[in-house]
């Protein structure tokens, strides 16, 4: 097959909704931005267990620890499933983390915030994980076949990091002034971020529409945003929560919440690295790598006793 005709039969299959996997034959382009996304995708999970890694000697209670530690400690797992799919790509994981620790890979937006109160523990499970949810459930369809499924485990998961997210908010908007003081404060800080984490608006979004076309992404980044403001605004009511946008208002023909104007400057100087956590982050990333290497050296050494072994075994049959 020339390779016309196989880009003809790959536009096909998308066109078809049939799902790519690794032993097909693929565009190297179609290839380089799952690489890219994915690998991004693992990143932002990894390192977003660090501003609620932070609160899990603080959690207020012992169930709060608990969940709290199962929600960090998922993070980590998803991040593994999607180093998994990376490498199903060909992608090196090693190089990938080095790209990361190097400075050279992105990550959310979102977690270079910082965590500075227990409400921010409940408003990044109510908010960021439900951010993630709309965007996981889309990627839940995507023509790539191992990530579409890696999706599908990982928005399990996301619903329970939600819905801790949310007990907490409602706890917290329901006890005493401080509390909800401390409940506002926090939706005050994360609400914008949240916002900005589905992307660039559609307008500056360079790989949008390829990946739609390509059936990686199915909406693009605006639709994402604005189907978690309609989520969020009626549960920030419940609460009795204030969002901190004096612009929101609702469109009576659409039923849309409509949002104020996104600080798009913010945006990008955490994009550039000047966020107020972003130093910090890649920081503690490196000194948890380099500070596991022995980890890593140990799992190899019995991973080769084992190799060897086996051999031996084969050998005296
Ligand atoms: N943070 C950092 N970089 C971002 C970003 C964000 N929130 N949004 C966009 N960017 C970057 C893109 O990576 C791209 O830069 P690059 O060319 O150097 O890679 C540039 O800005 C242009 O953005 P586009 O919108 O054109 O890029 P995409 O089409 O890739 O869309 C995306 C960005 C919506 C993040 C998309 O990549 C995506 O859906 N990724 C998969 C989901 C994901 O990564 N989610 C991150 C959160 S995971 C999480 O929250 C963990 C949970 O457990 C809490």
């Amino acid at each position: 097959m020339t390779e016309a005709s196989r880009q003809f039969d790959f536009e096909g299959r998308i066109a078809r909704d049939e799902k790519i996997e690794p032993n097909d034959w693929m565009p190297s382009r179609y290839r380089r931005q799952l690489v890219r996304m994915i690998s991004q995708h693992a990143h932002s999970e990894v390192v977003g267990m660090l501003p609620e890694g932070n609160w899990i000697t603080r959690a207020p209670s012992l169930r709060r620890k608990i969940s709290l530690l199962a929600k960090v400690q998922d993070e980590a797992g998803h991040g593994l499933y999607l180093y998994g799919a990376a490498e199903t790509l060909g992608a090196e994981r090693e190089d990938l983390i080095n790209r990361l620790l190097g400075g050279d890979a992105r990550y959310s937006s979102i977690f270079n915030y910082p965590s500075v109160t227990w409400g921010d523990v409940g408003v990044i499970g109510w908010l960021v994980d439900q951010a993630a949810m709309v965007n996981q459930t889309m990627l839940t369809k995507c023509s790539y076949g191992p990530y579409a499924r890696a999706m599908i485990q990982i928005c399990k998961e996301e619903n329970f990091h939600k819905r801790q997210g949310m007990e907490i908010m409602a706890v917290l908007s329901a006890g005493t002034s401080a509390q909800r003081a401390m409940a506002q404060d926090a939706l005050d800080r994360w609400w914008w971020p949240t916002l900005m984490m589905f992307g660039p608006p559609d307008e500056e979004s360079p790989h949008s529409s390829e990946l739609i076309g390509w059936k990686v992404k199915m909406k693009s980044n605006d639709e994402l945003r604005q189907w978690f403001v309609d989520l969020a605004v009626p549960q920030a009511e419940a609460l009795d929560l204030q969002i901190p946008d004096p612009e929101l208002v609702r469109d009576s023909k659409t039923g849309h919440w409509i949002s104020g104007p996104i600080n798009w400057d913010e945006f990008r100087s955490i994009l550039e690295g000047e966020g107020p956590c972003n130093r910090e982050r890649i920081e503690s990333r490196r000194e948890s790598h380099f500070g596991g290497a022995w980890v890593r050296e140990a799992a190899r050494a019995y991973e080769e006793k084992c190799r060897k072994k086996k051999a031996l075994e084969r050998e005296s049959l």
